[in-house]
């Protein structure tokens, strides 16, 4: 189940709020220009199926998602216990960075949370299959999908070096770890 847990920055302790439809995780997030929202196939690709398969499936929502934010690409990416460096891999995605372009990602299988540092707030979000998210350009954020992850993704971008990471050097992602829960991986 997705899930939107928001924090004061100095107080993980404290939920500010707590929600879990995808009504209220778009609209509480959408002031932020973060977006989210549920896409489904007619057919969900296999968790192996080749990445053709994949983004031909979701290809009507790439098409208009595209034609909105003028991204001009997209690709399937996975992360699994085949995944090489996955600890390596982990530790980065967990700390807090930034990039210069937006990180639009959509879950096909599994699940992972992108946490976003905003205006002395967390907000701490765990994507599920069928969730897709954006993170605005220039948000300090970090991600983990868990310490056995299986996750299908795709990525959209508009320059495929936009999203290499800028480190704000800031370790708050100790203090608010991204929560995913224990059976990681499957549906949602
Ligand atoms: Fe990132």
């Amino acid at each position: 189940m997705s899930r939107l847990t928001v924090y004061r920055d100095d107080a993980p302790d404290t939920i500010l709020l707590d929600v879990t439809t995808p009504g209220e995780i778009a609209e509480t997030l959408r002031p932020h220009n973060i977006r989210f929202d549920r896409w489904s196939a007619p057919v969900t690709p296999a968790p192996d199926a080749p990445a053709e398969e994949v983004l031909e499936a979701y290809r009507p929502y790439l098409d208009t998602l595209m034609g909105e934010t003028g991204a001009g690409s997209a690709d399937v990416v996975r992360i699994n216990a085949s995944t090489p460096n996955l600890p390596e891999l982990r530790k980065k995605f967990l700390s807090e960075h930034t990039h210069s372009e937006d990180e639009v990602r959509f879950f096909v299988h599994g699940q992972g949370a992108f946490v976003l540092h905003i205006r002395g707030r967390v907000y701490s979000v765990l994507c599920t299959q069928g969730d897709l998210i954006s993170v605005p350009a220039g948000i300090p954020h970090w991600f983990d999908a868990g310490p056995s992850p299986d996750v299908v993704a795709l990525r959209v971008f508009t320059d495929t070096t936009g999203w290499i990471a800028q480190y704000t050097g800031d370790d708050i992602a100790n203090r608010f770890p991204a929560e995913v829960p224990a059976e990681a991986s499957g549906n949602s």
